[in-house]
């Protein structure tokens, strides 16, 4: 069985998304909660960026975590300089390699961004600190160069690569084939990081881990620039359930998704994969009856709501069935026989087909009329 690393950048791509602004005392609780989850690295931020950002940073990194403490830099002396003032354990040095971005952004020749690359990691290596490299824009990048660019940073001393799916433009099988060939081509281990403009982070990033990426790189609840990275609880959660070992106590998934979701204030929605409210309800009669016979009927089954600290919940509403609103009522307490639970059922209905959301308070208004109890 093999272990996949997690390194989590809620802290940096994720406050990279529109509308989130961390204080530093909230970037140190999730920090916390991280470590407390389980994962590998924690990108604290970008310690260049601002001097809210660099003491975020250097406050995170002495707090003395389990997880290594990772800080983002161009590949330049005054960021890099800056990231090592801030006490991470990693660098993580990154330019842009696309045909596109090197136009419109750094216009340098290749054998500059080459010759860049290697003198940053030669740099921070000099200071005795490990160093990620990535070649941003990396799925949009000439293969033949994208492995020249590595190789040289691999023969510089770089501790890991990480391959970024920049804009969200992979499919599962083209980036499991370049991940493969990039394995393939390097002894260093593989990173990956993959955003969500198509919906395809999650099954990008697995897709790598099956070519052979030894680490992969994930937010909590999926934030990040526009369409967010790959959530943390998905890949953690598919990755388990395909057989892969990761260093995550899954049971703290629910918790670290609510303390993220309220400190960032982005709301997560009742369907969100693991961790959302829906995650594990059932309304439909015909699931209800399923789940509550067996709940591997109408469930993934490899995964339990317990195991990652959530709740089962049958719900009502206008496609419940009689079992389901049977044993809500039992559960509150109430005795019904089968003709009281008939007509309860049929009020159900009634009042779901107005396009009203039926919620447990209303059933249990329903029964206490049809019971005779108000
Ligand atoms: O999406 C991206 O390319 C990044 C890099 C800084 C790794 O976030
Ligand atoms: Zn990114």
């Amino acid at each position: 069985m093999r272990t996949i690393k997690v390194f989590d950048t809620t802290l940096r791509d994720g406050e990279q998304m529109p509308g989130v602004s961390l204080p530093v005392n909230y970037k140190i609780q999730i920090a916390k909660q991280l470590d407390k989850l389980g994962v590998d690295v924690i990108e604290a931020g970008f310690p260049s960026a601002s001097k809210g950002e660099f003491e975020a940073v250097k406050e995170i990194a002495n707090l003395g975590l389990n997880a290594k403490i990772c800080g983002l830099a161009r590949v330049v002396k005054k960021d890099i300089d800056q990231a090592i003032k801030a006490d991470v354990d990693i660098v993580h040095v990154f330019i842009p390699t696309s045909k596109i971005q090197v136009e419109h952004t750094i216009k340098k020749t290749p054998d500059e961004i080459v010759q860049l690359s290697v003198d940053a990691v030669e740099y921070v290596k000099s200071h005795g600190v490990e160093c990620m490299f990535s070649a941003m824009d990396a799925t949009r990048t000439e293969m033949d160069f994208l492995k020249r660019i590595y190789k040289a940073v691999e023969e510089a001393g770089v501790d890991i690569i990480n391959v970024p799916d920049t804009v969200g433009i992979a499919t599962p099988f083209r980036f499991y084939d370049m991940i493969k060939k990039l394995k393939e081509h390097l002894n260093v281990p593989i990173d990956v990081h993959c955003h969500n403009d198509f919906g395809l982070a999650t099954a990008n990033t697995y897709a790598a881990v099956l070519a052979g990426a030894d680490e992969v790189q994930v937010t909590v609840n999926g934030l990040g620039e526009r369409a967010g990275n790959a959530p943390l609880e998905e890949v953690v959660a598919l990755l388990y359930a395909e057989g892969f070992k990761t260093n995550i106590r899954m049971e703290y998934l629910v918790e670290t998704s609510r303390l993220v979701e309220r400190l960032t204030g982005v709301k997560m929605p009742p369907n969100k994969p693991i961790v959302g409210e829906n995650a594990f309800s059932h309304e439909s009669g015909i699931h209800a009856h399923g789940v509550l016979k067996d709940a591997r009927t109408f469930e993934p089954g490899i995964i339990t709501p317990e195991m990652v600290g959530h709740k089962r919940r049958i719900v009502v509403g206008k496609h419940a069935g009689r079992h389901q609103i049977k044993k809500i009522l039992e559960d509150a307490g109430y005795v019904v026989d089968d003709e009281k639970l008939s007509i309860i059922v049929q009020k159900v209905k009634e009042l779901g087909d107005k396009g009203k959301k039926v919620t447990d308070l209303d059933l249990f208004a329903i029964a206490e009329s049809v019971l005779g109890e108000v």
